[in-house]
C-alpha cells in the first residue's frame, strides 16, 4: 500500500476565529485543496471547526457536557459542523477529487479511539482510492453526555492507527513561537520544550496541537506544524519538502 499522509486544515485557516461569522473562506479552502490534489500518497483530511466550532461550542458550553449544556445545543454545533464538512466535501468533489466523510459522532465515543471497525472502514476507503474525510466534532460520552473530540486529536489517532509516513497540522501562523514578544518560530518542539500558550479556542489551542504531535512523534511519524494560509506551504509539506515551519519530535 501507498504511503499515508494525514493532514488537519486548521480551522483557523478557511474561517473567521476572530469574529465568529458562519462563513467559509472559500478561495483559501479551494486553494489548500489544489495543493493537496498534487500528491500520489494515500491522504487522509481531517479540519477543524474554526467559528462553525468553536464559537458555537462555547456560546452554548457544550465542551463542558451535558450537566451545562444540553443535547440540542449539541445538535447545533453537530450541524453546524456537518455544514462545514459539507462545503468542504462539495469543494472536493469540484476539484475531481473523490472524499469520503466520517462525521466522528456517528462512528466514535469516549474517549474518540479508533477501534477495529472504524480501521477497517478507513482502509477500506483508502484501498478503494477514497480520501477519508473526519472533523472535530461532538461525540457521546457514557459520563458527561457528550463531549467535544478535537481534530487535533483525531489526526494523531489516525496517523498512528494508519502508521502514516506524515503528519502535517496546517494553522495560520509559522509554527510554535517560544513567547509573546518574541515571533520567531521554534524551528523543532520536543516533550520538553516550553513555550507559551494563550488558548482561546475549546480544544487547547496550540498547546493542545503539540500534545497531539507528540503522541505521533513518539510513534514514529514525520510530525509538523505549518502555515496553511501561506500558499505553497501545504503541498510542500506533504511531499517532504523544508519549509519554515516546527517539526515536532519526541526527544
Ligand atoms: N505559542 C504559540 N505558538 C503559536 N501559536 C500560538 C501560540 N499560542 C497561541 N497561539 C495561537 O494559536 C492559534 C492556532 O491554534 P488554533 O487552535 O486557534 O488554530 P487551528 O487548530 O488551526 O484551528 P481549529 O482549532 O479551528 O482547527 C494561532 O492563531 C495563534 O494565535
Ligand atoms: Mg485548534
Amino acid at each position: 500500500m501507498k504511503p499515508t499522509v494525514i493532514v488537519k486544515i486548521g480551522g483557523s485557516v478557511i474561517t473567521d476565529k476572530n469574529t465568529g461569522s458562519l462563513k467559509v473562506n472559500t478561495s483559501e479552502l479551494r486553494r489548500i485543496i489544489d495543493e493537496l490534489s498534487s500528491t500520489e500518497l494515500n491522504l487522509v483530511l481531517v479540519h477543524g471547526g474554526g467559528s462553525f466550532g468553536h464559537t458555537l461550542a462555547k456560546k452554548y458550553l457544550v465542551h463542558k457536557g451535558k450537566q451545562y449544556s444540553s443535547t440540542h445545543a449539541a445538535s447545533k454545533v453537530m450541524v453546524s459542523m456537518m455544514h462545514l464538512n459539507s462545503i468542504i466535501m462539495d469543494t472536493m468533489v469540484e476539484k475531481g477529487l473523490s472524499p469520503l466523510s466520517l462525521p466522528p459522532h456517528a462512528i466514535l465515543s469516549d474517549q474518540g479511539r479508533f477501534r477495529a471497525y472504524q480501521k477497517k472502514l478507513l482502509n477500506l476507503a483508502l484501498n478503494q482510492g477514497f480520501i477519508p474525510v473526519t472533523f472535530g466534532d461532538v461525540i457521546l460520552d457514557q459520563k458527561t453526555g457528550f463531549k467535544i473530540l478535537s481534530g487535533d486529536f483525531l489526526a494523531a489517532e489516525l496517523a498512528i492507527i494508519l502508521q502514516a509516513k506524515r503528519l502535517v497540522f496546517g494553522t495560520n501562523v509559522d509554527g510554535v513561537f517560544p513567547n509573546l514578544d518574541d515571533n520567531r518560530i521554534l524551528r523543532e518542539v520536543n516533550r520538553s520544550t516550553k513555550f507559551f500558550s494563550v488558548t482561546t479556542d475549546v480544544t487547547g489551542g496550540i498547546q493542545y496541537k503539540v500534545k497531539q504531535g507528540l503522541r505521533a512523534a513518539r510513534a514514529g511519524i514525520e510530525t509538523l506544524i505549518i502555515n496553511a494560509s501561506k500558499p505553497g506551504n501545504m503541498k510542500a509539506a506533504i511531499s517532504g519538502q523544508k519549509i519554515l515551519c516546527t517539526k515536532i519530535v519526541w526527544e
